[in-house]
């Protein structure tokens, strides 16, 4: 065993440079899911993904359609009495925008020292990979005994609109053990970490409409009600001086943090320097009861993702705006659930919105809340490849941002995931010059390869759920 172990490993080093061709290959493809026009970008990589499925080893790979974007499906089984690892990733990735903040262009991967520049890079074609890379080497080295699915999808983004419907219609193809989800990162570099919590999300657009053109703001300032302001004083009116959301009922679902959690929280590196050198801001905001840890893992948030309404050319223009544009998020916390704030958020504007505009508030995408259970030999087997490899112990952490898929993979198919990845706090997700550091990135390979052979330890001592 030890003996293959070795060899296993051995080639994924000596293929290191091949393994990073192809990721910039995955790269190069501009799957972004929220917008229509890359359509045909999704499924091309969906496409790709299949062919690199089967040219791996994987016995069985196809493209399955959903309602939007779709699924990649792929199988190697050896036996029904092993243990059935399903392999979760998202090929699809964020816009790229703002592109002129950009070294190089986030559709041409540049590699500078040592780290891969590329929008997905690390948020997840890389994470991704990283799993797809462990199975090759596995499958093309040693005989271990091992069954593994994978399910890629092309809708993370977006919050998964298909998936519900999608997994409903799949439950006995995805029939596994556990899954394995590399889309949460470490805590630092050098850190092994994993994730037993992520937070919710339901993301709205609030329209405000005013009068019915944009209009002279001498002949009509002070006698309409400029909807830009009625906006920016509802939203102000959504948290208190203390950063608390004033939305009616938006805590009553809220569970309080244990003692015992907040003492395994402290324990992770990542205090509040950590966040000022991170965002480069002089001070930090929110709840003064939490700490910065626990505020982003443990407590919901309410943001202004974006702003629209009136004239943002150069210069100065005299109007008064006929509507303003918001867009707003929520990221939710056990026992949260998109719908009650989504309820909450209409009952404060009905109270709240003057009668002088009108409004409509629009539900965007949303993904609940989700706890996980570490304690399965499984995620054990995990957490020892971590240890292993990394050389010292794991950080838990419950996560600021969102999977919807990992709740919905719990009440459908009945699977906890095993959330863990290999991306650094500094990749510049979701931001310009989004980068993986390949280092971190050939470690995590190995990683995985030592997760599944103490698999086939478990097995061999029967130890196997
Ligand atoms: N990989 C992230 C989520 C994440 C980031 C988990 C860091 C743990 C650590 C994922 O791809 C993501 O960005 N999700 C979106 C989901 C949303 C659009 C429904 C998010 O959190 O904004
Ligand atoms: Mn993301």
């Amino acid at each position: 065993m030890a003996e293959t172990f070795q060899m296993v490993v051995d080639y994924a080093r000596s293929n290191r440079d091949r393994f990073t061709q192809e990721l910039i290959e995955v790269l190069r493809i501009p799957s972004i899911s929220t917008s229509a026009e890359h359509a045909s970008h999704v499924l091309q990589c969906a496409q790709w993904l299949k062919d690199h499925l089967l040219t791996i080893g994987l016995q069985r790979a196809k493209v399955l359609p959903t309602e939007l974007h779709p699924v990649v499906y792929g199988e190697y089984l050896s036996g029904s009495s092993l243990p059935t690892i399903l392999i979760y990733g998202h090929y699809d990735v964020q816009p790229p925008d703002p592109f002129e903040q950009w070294t190089s262009s986030p559709f041409e991967p540049e590699i500078r020292t040592g780290k891969l520049y590329a929008r997905g890079a690390t948020d997840m074609k890389g994470q991704l990979m990283v799993a797809l890379k462990a199975v090759e080497s596995l499958l093309k080295m040693s005989d271990l005994l091992l069954n593994i699915k994978f399910i890629l999808e092309g809708e993370e983004e977006i919050g998964s609109p298909s998936m519900d419907t999608f997994l409903k219609q799949n439950k006995r193809l995805l029939d596994a053990d556990i899954v394995l989800n590399l889309d949460a990162g470490m805590a630092s570099r050098g850190v092994p970490s994993i994730t037993y919590g992520l937070r919710g999300l339901a993301y709205f657009e609030i329209h405000v409409r005013g009068p019915q053109s944009d209009l002279h703001s001498g002949l009509f300032g002070g006698v309409v009600h400029n909807p830009a302001q009625a906006l920016c004083e509802l939203i102000a009116g959504m948290h208190d001086a203390n950063g608390r959301i004033t939305l009616p009922g938006f805590y009553d679902q809220v569970q309080p943090l244990s003692k015992d959690e907040r003492e395994l929280l402290s324990q992770s590196p990542t205090d509040e320097q950590h966040y000022l050198t991170q965002t480069g801001v002089q001070k930090l905001w929110g709840e003064p009861d939490f700490t910065p840890l626990e505020r982003i893992g443990a407590r919901p948030t309410l943001e202004v993702n974006g702003l629209r309404s009136g004239f943002i050319g150069d210069g100065a223009k005299t109007v008064i705006p006929s509507e303003a544009m918001a867009k707003i998020s929520m990221r939710l916390v056990p026992d949260q659930s998109p719908d009650e704030v989504h309820q909450q958020l209409r009952t404060y504007m009905a109270s709240s919105a003057p009668d002088t505009i009108e409004w409509k508030v629009i539900l965007l995408n949303s993904g609940a809340p989700s706890i996980t259970n570490l304690e399965t030999p499984i995620s054990k087997a995990f957490e020892r490849a971590l240890e292993t490899n990394w050389g010292r112990h794991v950080v838990y952490k419950r996560e600021g941002g969102s999977i919807p898929i990992v709740e919905k993979m719990q009440q459908i198919l009945g699977l906890d995931s095993i959330l863990s990845g290999f991306a650094l706090p500094e990749d510049q997700m979701h931001a310009p010059n989004e980068n993986l550091d390949l280092d971190t990135w050939a470690h995590g390979i190995e990683t995985v390869i030592q997760f599944f052979y103490n698999l086939a330890i478990l097995k061999e001592s029967n130890n196997v759920i």
